[in-house]
């Protein structure tokens, strides 16, 4: 190690397709700053192999500060890597060691299959979203103005929690059954616990959860991994609420 760099092996998840049964290929990657990002560390890693003549390596990434959700990286078996609260692109190179070897893989889920290299297909979660993830808004020009409800701080708390949610898919990845509880649970639960989304909750809960399961993700069996990996720190009582709402809902269907 020179100035505080790092150099290191990475076993890197290269596939061509979805098809292709994919394997874990070895590089070299020198001098990597201990200021840099996992993403810059990666783009370090692509510049080198271009140089090389090799085909870089694909991987989702877009705001690269947290918001987006597209960083999806398996980083030595853990979904985003060895921090806490934090995604692939907020992660440090200083969390590694001089002579590391880092294993870098795409979320693996049979309801995300991989396009190639590090890119998974999440669109599973836009049709669950496409399924009830949102509210009815009457907008003829008499809407009335969101504020003038009043609405408790306590909810109002809990619904802006659940909203934090990213969509980056880290709870699907981590689960051993690659359920997607906590993600279809927090997008339920920013909605349901306001007045505006309680309109639909049940039709919602019905329909969010029957696509899910249609999606082919696992059922949760309260391990708690999840909330552990999740990078924003969504707690496991929006899947309680979730199962609260789905079971009154299924009652009251008949
Ligand atoms: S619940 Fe957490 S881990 Fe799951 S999609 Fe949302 S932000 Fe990502
Ligand atoms: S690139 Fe947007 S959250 Fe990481």
């Amino acid at each position: 190690m020179s100035n505080g760099n790092l150099n290191l092996t990475l076993k890197v998840w290269r596939q061509n397709g979805p098809k292709d049964p994919g394997r874990l290929e070895t590089y070299a990657l020198n001098e990597v700053s201990t200021d840099s990002s996992f993403l810059e560390m990666m783009d370090m890693l692509n510049n080198q192999l271009i140089e090389e003549g090799k085909e870089p390596v694909a991987f989702d990434h877009d705001c690269r500060e947290g918001i987006c959700g597209s960083c999806s990286m398996f980083i030595n078996g853990e979904a985003h890597g060895p921090d806490r609260g934090v995604t692939t692109c907020q992660l440090h190179m200083r969390k590694f060691k001089d002579g590391d070897t880092i294993h870098i893989e795409p979320w693996r889920a049979k309801a995300f299959p991989v396009i190639k290299d590090l890119v998974v297909d999440r669109s599973a979660f836009d049709r669950i979203m496409n399924a009830g993830g949102f509210v009815s808004v009457n907008t003829s020009g008499n809407t009335l103005d969101a504020n003038a409800i009043p609405i408790n701080k306590e909810d109002a708390d809990m619904a802006f929690d659940a909203a934090t949610c990213i969509g980056c898919g880290a709870c699907v990845a981590t689960c051993k059954n690659a359920s997607a509880m906590l993600f279809v649970s927090a997008k339920i639960s920013q909605l349901s616990l306001l007045p505006q989304g309680q309109v639909e909750s049940d039709a919602r809960v019905l329909s969010m959860v029957h696509q899910m399961d249609e999606e082919g993700f696992g059922n949760c069996t309260n391990t708690g991994a999840c909330e552990v990996e999740c990078p924003k720190g969504i707690s496991l009582d929006n899947i309680a609420r979730m199962n609260r709402e789905y079971a009154s809902a299924l009652v009251k269907k008949g």
